[in-house]
């Protein structure tokens, strides 16, 4: 059986630092496409929790467009809460990054109550786990009527981005507990944890963002 690296990890690109912040080329292209999907979604005074938030651009771009908000970004690197973090010092209701861990038995425990859990290019790039663990701490930690928001790449049978298929065979060489999911095992998971996909909106370079509801 093959020998599976240590889960910590995970960036793939190259990113720049500058002033405690890290800058990452793939959040230069997508962080106006997510806070444009995102934003807009979100209820006045939204409480929301990020799970592995990379650098905080995607949390930084959101909280400028809707500064009402609150959200906690959290991430299992120090280097990736660190940024996060410089980034909160600077803007209104983005918070101090925290250490969650989602595939964990009880990780919803520690940020209370949410009405949105965000998590944008992370169940590919970690075990299936992950996921398991992300749709079973939203069922205790999104209010009712809140949301879930996915951002990534995902597979849908033969209409999948060729580009997408390419990224699941590399993604599965650097470790064979990675891959880009199945759109319908996605939804099934979190259709077993009370929460109904309610959009698929396409995004650029064949990724998706995901909104799935938590009835009222
Ligand atoms: C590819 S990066 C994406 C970062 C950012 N969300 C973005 O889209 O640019 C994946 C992130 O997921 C985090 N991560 C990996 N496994 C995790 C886990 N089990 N729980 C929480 N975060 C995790 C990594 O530390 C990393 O920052």
């Amino acid at each position: 059986m093959a020998e599976t690296p240590p889960a910590k990890t995970v960036a793939l690109e190259d990113r720049k630092q500058s002033g405690g912040k890290l800058y990452a080329p793939s959040s230069a292209r997508n962080a106006g496409p997510i806070r444009d999907i995102l934003a807009p979604r979100l209820i006045e005074g939204a409480r929301v929790v990020e799970i592995g938030c990379g650098t905080g651009e995607h949390a930084e771009a959101v909280c400028m467009a809707r500064p009402d908000i609150s959200w906690l970004p959290s991430d299992l690197d120090d280097a990736a809460r660190a940024s996060a973090s410089a980034r909160a010092r600077e803007i209104a209701g983005l918070q101090d990054a925290v250490e969650i861990d989602a595939s964990t038995d009880g990780w919803e425990t520690g940020p209370g109550t949410a009405d949105a859990l965000v998590c944008c290019n992370v169940i590919h790039i970690s075990p299936w786990v992950v996921a398991e663990g992300l749709a079973k701490g939203a069922e205790t930690l999104v209010a009712r009527g809140g949301l879930v928001f996915l951002y990534g790449p995902f597979l849908e049978g033969a209409a999948t981005a060729p580009s997408n298929l390419a990224f699941d065979v590399s993604l599965k060489q650097r470790n064979p507990q990675w891959g880009v999911r199945s759109l319908d095992a996605v939804t099934g998971l979190f259709e077993r944890h009370s929460f109904a996909l309610e959009e698929r909106i396409e995004m650029p370079s064949n990724n998706l963002s995901l909104v799935f509801r938590r009835p009222e």
